[in-house]
């Protein structure tokens, strides 16, 4: 009975040191062009989607979706995000898609998340990903005011539907 156990813990081991010696020497592609596998898609992916639902702190929003905040909200996002996540000009970003995971079209499909979550998100960015930590560049009143905006994508004001169609003016 003892041996069968250290077969098994063997085997186990040697499973481990083979897959550390095949990531280790390159076998496997980060290129970004390359098409993920099934496995790496849902792993990765649902791994991601849980760790923001675990650490995404219960906030409520402070901020109320008026119209000066989604204006604020667009300018931020036409200036900050609109080049990887789409514009109104240009709603289906190639940029965007050239990232692996893609960065998600907000312009044509809104963000469902909750605000907590986003709040978390576009503050501390996604690691192994383009999407970067906000938090180096915003304060919190203005990530929520990015959360409000990406909650109202599609049903804007005026006012911030005209300011989110002005030409972008990026300072990174
Ligand atoms: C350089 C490209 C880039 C920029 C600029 C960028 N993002 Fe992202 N973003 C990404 C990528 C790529 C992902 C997808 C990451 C993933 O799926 O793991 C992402 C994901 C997200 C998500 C999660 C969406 C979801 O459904 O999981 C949110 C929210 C988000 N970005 C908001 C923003 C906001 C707001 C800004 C601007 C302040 C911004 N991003 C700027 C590349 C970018």
């Amino acid at each position: 009975m003892r041996s069968f156990f250290w077969g098994v813990f063997l085997t186990i081991v040697l499973i481990l040191v083979g897959a550390y010696l095949i990531v280790k020497f390159g076998y496997v592609s980060f290129a970004a062009d390359q098409e993920t596998s099934a496995i790496e898609r849902h792993v990765a992916m649902s791994a991601s989607d849980a760790s923001v639902e675990r650490r995404a702190p219960v906030l409520q929003n402070p901020i109320t979706p008026s119209e000066d905040n989604l204006v604020a909200g667009a300018k931020l996002y036409r200036d900050n995000c609109a080049g990887c996540h789409g514009s109104s000009a240009n709603p289906d970003s190639a940029m965007g898609h050239a990232f692996n995971p893609p960065a998600p079209q907000f312009m044509s499909d809104a963000a469902d998340m909750p605000d907590n979550e986003n709040f978390y998100i576009i503050r501390h960015g996604i690691r192994w990903s383009g999407m970067p930590a906000w938090k180096a560049k915003f304060n919190d009143t203005q990530v929520w005011q990015l959360a409000t905006f990406l909650k109202h994508i599609d049903k804007l004001p005026p006012n911030a539907e005209k300011e989110i169609r002005q030409p972008p003016s990026p300072s990174y």
